[in-house]
C-alpha cells in the first residue's frame, strides 16, 4: 500500500468512526416519543430503504407505520407526513414552527443563500420578496396586465406546431420553451428561448436552467446527510451547480445592466416600468439579489408547469371519453381567438380535470422540505428542532381510504364536489398550504389552463404509429419536479372546425 492509498484509507476510517460516535450520540439523547417509522440501521439510518421513489417508498412505510412516520437519512432526522390529519398538524396548527427549511447542498451558495426566496428561513427578506412577488407578479391586477403577454406566448407556440404538423414531437419541449418565454416576458419583457434553437446560446441557458434543477434534484447526497461531511463538497454539487448559475447570470447580467442604466436616468417616471425587473432596479436590488430571485422563479415556475400540463396531456390522450368531453366544452365556450379569464372560469369540466390530474401528478410531490424552526407536537408526537418535514401528498391523492378508485383517472369525481387546491382542503395540496404555500399559485393555474385550451381548441392528439393509448408509459421519475420518466411524443393534426 503507498502512502497516498495509506492516507486515505486511515481518514476513512477515521471519518466512519466520527460519524459513528455522532450517530450514536444523537440517537443515545433519545429523544422520545418519535413518531414511529422503520428501524435504522448504524450510520445511515433508512437511507437504503428509499430508493430513487422516495414518494413511494414513504408511501408503502406509511401504510406500515401509520400518518406521521420517523426516518433517520445519515444524521438527519426525516419525519414524513401522510394524511389530511398529519398534514393540518404540520401546515396549519404548526405552521408557524415547521415552515423554516433544509437547503439541499446545490443551493447552499454563500453569496446567494441571503437573497433567497425558497430558501430562506421565515425571516424579513423571505417575507419582503413574498409581497413583491404577490403584489408585483400574482395579485389579480398584475395578472390582468400579463393576459395579453400569455396570449401572445400562446399564439407563438401555435405558429410553431402548425408549422411541425405531421411530425412525431416531444411535446414537452414546446411547452417549456412557451412557458419559459412567458415568464421571462413577465420577468424582463422580453423572450429567452426559441422553439428551434439548436445549440445557440439561448438553448445553453436552457440547458443550464435544466441542470440546476437536476442538482437541486438529487436526493442522494451525501453531505446533506452528513453535516460533519458538508464542507467537502463530496459530489460536487456545489461547486457544478455554482458554475450553471454563474452561465445564467451572466447571460442575464447584460439585460439587468441595460435597463438599470435606463431606469437611473433622469428621465424615467415610474410609470414607464413594464416588467418585474423594473420594480426590482426601482427598489434598488443588486445583480445578485436580481439573479437569485430571478433564478429561483425560473426553477419554480417553469418545471412544475411543464410537468403538469405534460401529466395532463397523458391522461387526455389516454382516455378518448375525457379528451371528448373537453373538446365539447372548449368549443362550445370559446367563440373568438382570444381566451379570456371570465371564458376559463366557466369551463367546469376542463377544472375537474386539472383538479384530477393534480390529485395523481402533484408535481412537487413531497412538496420542498420543511424544517422544524423550534421543537413542537404534532398529532402527540415530538418533532424535534432540525428535523427535516415532507408531506407525501402524492400519497394522499392515492389514498383508497379518501378516494373511490383512486388509481383511475376520474375527472366526474370533481364535478358536484367543494374541493379545491387552494389549500384549504388537506387531501388535496398540489401547491402546499399555509406560509409557505406556493405564491406562484394563481399565475400557474392561469397558464396550465389557458396553455389546455389551446392544446385541445386547435389540434388533434394521437400517440405516433397507431400506438395502443392504454398502454402509454406513465412511469415517473422524482425530482424537484415529477416528471414523465419517458418523454410524451405525439402526433397531431389541425381540427377542421
Ligand atoms: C403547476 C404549477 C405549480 C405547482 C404545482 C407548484 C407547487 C409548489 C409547491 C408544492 C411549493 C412548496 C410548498 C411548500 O414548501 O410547502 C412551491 C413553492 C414555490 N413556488 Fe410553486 N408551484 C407551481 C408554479 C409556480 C410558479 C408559476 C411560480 C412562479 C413563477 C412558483 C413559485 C414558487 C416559489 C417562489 C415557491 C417558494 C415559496 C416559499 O418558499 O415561500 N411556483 N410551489
Amino acid at each position: 500500500m503507498d502512502f497516498t492509498t495509506s492516507l486515505f484509507v486511515l481518514s476513512t476510517i477515521f471519518l466512519l468512526l466520527l460519524i459513528l460516535k455522532q450517530t450514536k450520540l444523537i440517537s443515545s439523547k433519545s429523544i422520545k416519543n418519535l413518531p414511529p417509522g422503520p428501524p435504522k440501521l448504524p450510520i445511515i439510518g433508512n437511507l437504503h430503504q428509499i430508493g430513487d421513489k422516495p414518494h413511494v417508498s414513504t408511501a408503502s412505510m406509511a401504510r406500515k407505520y401509520g400518518p406521521l412516520i420517523s426516518l433517520r437519512f445519515g444524521q438527519q432526522l426525516v419525519v414524513v407526513a401522510s394524511t389530511p390529519e398529519a398534514a393540518i398538524g404540520i401546515l396549519k396548527t404548526q405552521d408557524r414552527l415547521l415552515s423554516s427549511r433544509v437547503v439541499p447542498t446545490a443551493f447552499q451558495q454563500p453569496e446567494l443563500l441571503p437573497h433567497s426566496l425558497i430558501w430562506s428561513e421565515c425571516n424579513s427578506t423571505w417575507k419582503s420578496l413574498r409581497t413583491l412577488c404577490r403584489t408585483e407578479m400574482f395579485s389579480a391586477k398584475a395578472l390582468e396586465a400579463q393576459s395579453k403577454l400569455r396570449e401572445q406566448k400562446l399564439g407563438n407556440l401555435l405558429t410553431f406546431l402548425h408549422k411541425t404538423q405531421g411530425r412525431v414531437i416531444n411535446i414537452q419541449d414546446a411547452v417549456f420553451t412557451t412557458l419559459f418565454n412567458t415568464l421571462s416576458s413577465i420577468i424582463f419583457g422580453k423572450d429567452l428561448i426559441d422553439y428551434e434553437d439548436e445549440h445557440g446560446a439561448r438553448d445553453e441557458l436552457k440547458e443550464s436552467l435544466y441542470s440546476i434543477i437536476e442538482y437541486g434534484g438529487r436526493i442522494k447526497d451525501v453531505g446533506s446527510f452528513f453535516p460533519m461531511l458538508e464542507g467537502f463538497d463530496l459530489h460536487g454539487i456545489r461547486k457544478g451547480t455554482m458554475k450553471e448559475f454563474d452561465k445564467a447570470f451572466s447571460y442575464w447580467d447584460d439585460i439587468i445592466e441595460e435597463r438599470r442604466a435606463q431606469v437611473n436616468s433622469s428621465t424615467w417616471s415610474s410609470d414607464q416600468a413594464q416588467s418585474f425587473l423594473d420594480r426590482m432596479l426601482e427598489k434598488r436590488f443588486t445583480n445578485n439579489q436580481i439573479n437569485q430571485v430571478v433564478t429561483e422563479l425560473f426553477v419554480a415556475g417553469t418545471n412544475t408547469t411543464t410537468s403538469t400540463v405534460m401529466w395532463a396531456m397523458s391522461e387526455f390522450v389516454r382516455h378518448k371519453e375525457v379528451m371528448s368531453k373537453l373538446e365539447e366544452e372548449v368549443k362550445r365556450e370559446f367563440n373568438s381567438d382570444t381566451i379570456t379569464s371570465s371564458q376559463l372560469s366557466k369551463l367546469t369540466y376542463l377544472q375537474a380535470c386539472i383538479k384530477e390530474n393534480f390529485r395523481l401528478h402533484p408535481s412537487v410531490p413531497l412538496l420542498l422540505p420543511h424544517k422544524a424552526a423550534e421543537t413542537c407536537e404534532v398529532m402527540n408526537y415530538t418533532i424535534p428542532k432540525n428535523t427535516k418535514i415532507f408531506v407525501n401528498v402524492w400519497a394522499m391523492g392515492r389514498d383508497p381510504n379518501l378516494w373511490d378508485d383512486p388509481l383511475s383517472f376520474n375527472p366526474e369525481r370533481f364535478i358536484d364536489s367543494k374541493l379545491d387546491y387552494k389549500g384549504q382542503d388537506f387531501e388535496l395540496l398540489p401547491f402546499g398550504s399555509g406560509r409557505r404555500i406556493c405564491p406562484g399559485l394563481p399565475s400557474g393555474i392561469k397558464t396550465i389552463e389557458s396553455l389546455l385550451v389551446s392544446l385541445i381548441r386547435e389540434f388533434e392528439w394521437a400517440l405516433p404509429n397507431g400506438d395502443d393509448p392504454s398502454k402509454l408509459d406513465m412511469n415517473d421519475k422524482f425530482g424537484i419536479a415529477l416528471r414523465r420518466e419517458k418523454p410524451l411524443k405525439l402526433i397531431f393534426k389541425e381540427k377542421i372546425v
